[in-house]
């Protein structure tokens, strides 16, 4: 057997037309959507990543503030910053790009953020409202996934789900949208004992861990639906995930590839939360 790739390019593409209407529709009516993204330092990876998040909004007409800080950047004024954002009528979601440099309270940062502001969906009152049911930002990454399954029309109700990883950025998140989803989901992680007595009986396996091979062949049931979060690189410097791709493949009914999987999804929805928060903000306005 060889799996069906997902797509998450495509997939991105029918989706940030969707936002990209949204966008103008909004814009129309007086309020263009913003999102105020931030990077302290540089590390390599993140520059990446957030220079790709400026460019989705620019591409799709949302209106982007983005502050480059150096790693000497207080965190007392990163917390300035984030309270004139959050009063800043203009900026509908805020993403401070983490990790941020060891002198920095992430936690304390992530708090700052106002709640309805909070496109990551990281903050306490956003991954509690999420915990209980009723989320007002889903994380963007586990969102991505959940439309995948969508558009594969990939059944969880009921279906065992692994969740490799336990991060408050995606693992958790992804278990609780699982769950949301009706899946019987385990969260597993570097201690758990048996991952591949697990992992084989799963119809549905995310690999959320930054670990190369994971997860390999042998550890796939038959026409399991295996999703790849990780971002490595393999030994030659090529981007590669969490899954061996090319053996698991052969086992898998469907597979995401990386790049060109998880990775455009997680800035899709990223869109998508900022375009909800500004609709909200407006209807808000309106009341
Ligand atoms: N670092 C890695 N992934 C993410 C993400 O989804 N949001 C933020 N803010 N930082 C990240």
């Amino acid at each position: 057997m060889t799996a069906q790739i997902i797509d998450g390019n495509a997939l991105s593409k029918t989706l940030r037309a969707d936002v990209a209407a949204r966008a103008a529709a909004l814009t129309a009516r007086g309020q263009q959507p913003g999102l105020a993204v931030i990077l302290v330092g540089d590390n390599p990876a993140s520059e990446v990543y957030v220079r790709n998040k400026v460019k989705a909004c620019q591409d799709n007409g949302l209106h982007s503030v983005f502050d480059r800080f150096p790693a000497t950047l207080t965190e007392s004024e990163l917390l300035t910053r984030l309270d004139d954002l959050n009063n800043d009528p203009n900026v509908h979601g805020i993403l401070v790009q983490l990790p941020l440099p060891k002198h920095i309270d992430s936690h304390k940062v992530i708090e700052a953020i106002a709640p309805a502001k909070d496109v990551d969906g990281f903050n306490v009152e956003n991954a509690g409202a999420l915990m209980t049911g009723k989320p007002l930002f889903r994380p963007c990454t586990p969102y991505g996934v959940m439309k995948m399954f969508e558009a594969h029309n990939i059944a969880l109700e009921g279906a065992n789900a692994v969740v490799i990883g336990r991060s408050n950025i995606v693992g958790k998140p992804m278990a609780m949208l699982l769950l949301e989803a009706g899946a019987t989901v385990t969260i597993t992680h570097s201690k758990t004992r048996d991952l591949a007595a697990l992992t084989r009986n799963a119809d549905v396996v995310v690999a959320a861990t930054g670990r190369r091979n994971i997860l390999i062949a042998d550890m796939v049931k038959p026409g399991a639906t295996v999703i790849d979060v990780g971002m490595n690189r393999d030994d030659n410097g090529k981007l590669c995930g969490d899954v061996d791709f090319a053996g698991v493949k052969e086992v898998a009914g469907f597979i995401t590839p990386v790049p060109g999987g998880v990775g455009p999804m997680t800035i899709t929805m990223l869109l998508v939360n900022t375009i909800e928060a500004a609709e909200r903000a407006m209807q808000q306005d309106r009341d």
